[in-house]
């Protein structure tokens, strides 16, 4: 399979067969780094990081000069025109006609997917606010492959902040596609966000087992686990759920357990002021002295902070320094591919390709409602057109293309309906029955009545009614059992 000229903006885009692929190829340039050097000869790559970055960024740019191409970077958003107010997809534009390939770091979630949508040249995201950093995921995935000779079917932790883990939410899913079993570690109101979950079972099969559940059936709990997914590909005993089998494997302990520090820098008012280090407990070799440690690599995207004990760095588990060190073959091997310089052979079937959803591209577009996502910023909504897919009919479901969080609109109507006819221009409930009989192609999503009123619907019969027994009753509950 040729990867040329394509974007890694989430793991998505690389199925299993081309990340091993990949994997190969940063062996066989580890093991032959100055050879390497000529093959990016006359390649420009762009380095844009407008968040903090040492392993990243360095990597990145070690990697492109040791395949002997160029480095154009920028490192601090207030020396760019984008701090004049210019537009992420201007920048693209501008950026990829000088340079053949673009890595950038952005805080907004879904600005990778911009600048890959308006640049003309592959792009590779290097970490996109809490959303997703692909190739720290490929760092973590060749490391496990690398330690255990296989990812399939392993026992994988994750520890921390799962809940603005950019690093966590790649792997979730990569780990997923290869088959993994994970079993979440998350400090408590850091857990994965619903919709990373949601994408989770709904994409990848397998069983999601939550932490009430499980308390009763462990009882005592060498760490706090929250839940676990559980693969539907692995053949191991562990899928096949009975609870005793669990509790045997739980002794048996992890393959790996991926710590990660607090993301401080996404955390929301009330957040920062909440003192974490009573339950933001250290990993460190006390915690890790049982048996069923004993061959658990400890993993950490790095930087770490206080989450992690330096008394575990000499320790042979310890895994994060080899992860940030591997991420310069990986990268190369990253760089040569997208640019065509190097073709693998990749089997052509995918074990879990991307879900095709109907898209709502509606004229009338609701606002994402994450705060963080590209799509809402005032620079870009100049001409970003919000689009969701409609990953769910019920309750109806859009997730955003561009951050990936999902929501439950409140109101819809259909475009082909009410054309010519002002009368019969209403708007219904968003768990009505109506959901069904309106195609995707003409379907109109609001997020409130205020909004289907200000673009002249009126509410159905249903609605009308809802509301005033909700007037009546005090109750808020939106939508619940209205049968149209
Ligand atoms: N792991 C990682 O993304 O590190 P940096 O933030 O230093 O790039």
């Amino acid at each position: 399979m040729i990867m040329t000229g394509r974007s890694l903006v989430t793991i998505d885009d690389l199925s299993t067969g081309e990340m091993e692929a990949l994997f190969s190829l940063a062996d066989e340039m580890s093991g032959t780094m100055e050879k390497q050097f000529g093959l990016c000869q006359g390649k420009i790559m762009a380095s844009l990081f407008f968040e903090p970055s040492t392993r990243t960024r360095l990597s990145f740019e070690t990697a492109m000069h040791r395949l002997g191409g160029g480095v154009i970077t920028a490192a601090d958003v207030g020396a760019t025109s984008l701090a004049k107010g210019e537009s992420i997809a201007d920048m693209a534009r501008v950026v990829g006609s000088y340079v053949d390939i673009i890595v950038i770091r952005h805080p907004w979630e879904g600005a990778a997917r911009v600048v890959a949508d308006y640049s003309g040249v592959p792009v590779i995201n290097a970490g996109d606010g809490g959303h997703q950093h692909p190739t720290q995921t490929l760092c973590d995935l060749y490391t496990i492959k690398k330690e255990k000779k296989t990812i399939r079917g392993l026992k994988i932790g994750l520890w921390g902040d799962l809940k603005y883990g950019r690093t966590i939410h790649s792997l979730i899913f990569a780990l997923a596609k290869f088959g993994a079993n994970i079993f979440f570690y998350p400090t408590p109101g850091l857990e994965v966000p619903e919709h990373v979950l949601e994408k989770l079972t709904t994409e990848y099969g397998g069983e999601l087992e939550s932490h009430s559940s499980l308390e009763a059936k462990t009882g005592e709990r060498v760490l706090p686990l929250d839940a676990i997914y559980l693969t539907p590909d692995s053949p191991h005993q562990l899928a096949m759920m009975p609870d005793v089998n669990f509790q045997v494997e739980l002794k048996r302990g992890v393959d790996a357990l991926y710590v990660t520090r607090p993301q401080k820098e996404r955390f929301s008012r009330t957040e920062k002021g909440h003192d974490w280090r009573k339950d933001y407990p250290v990993v460190d070799k006390k915690l890790l002295s049982g048996r069923e440690f004993r061959q658990t690599l400890v993993m950490h995207p790095l930087p770490r902070v206080d989450e992690l004990a330096r008394d575990l760095d000499a320790d042979p588990r310890s895994m994060y320094f080899k992860q940030a060190a591997r991420g310069v073959p990986v990268r190369m091997a990253l760089i040569s591919l997208l640019l065509g310089i190097k073709e693998v052979a990749v089997p052509a079937v995918d074990t879990h390709p991307p879900v095709q959803y109907p898209l709502y591209r509606g004229e009338v577009a609701p606002r994402c409602p994450n705060p963080r996502c590209v799509s809402v910023q005032d620079t870009e909504t100049r001409y970003l057109q919000p689009e969701f897919k409609i990953v769910n009919r019920e309750p109806l479901t859009l997730r955003c293309v561009y951050c990936e969080h999902g929501f439950e609109p409140a109101y819809i109507a259909s475009a082909e309906w009410h054309e010519g006819r002002t009368a019969t221009k209403k708007y219904h409930s968003a768990r009505s029955h109506w959901v069904h009989k309106i195609s995707p192609e003409n379907l109109i999503v609001f997020s409130s009545a205020h909004e289907a009123e200000t673009h002249g619907f009126k509410p159905s019969h249903y609605v009308k009614t809802k509301r005033r027994k909700e007037k009546h009753d005090g109750s808020s509950k939106r939508g619940e059992g209205i049968k149209e």
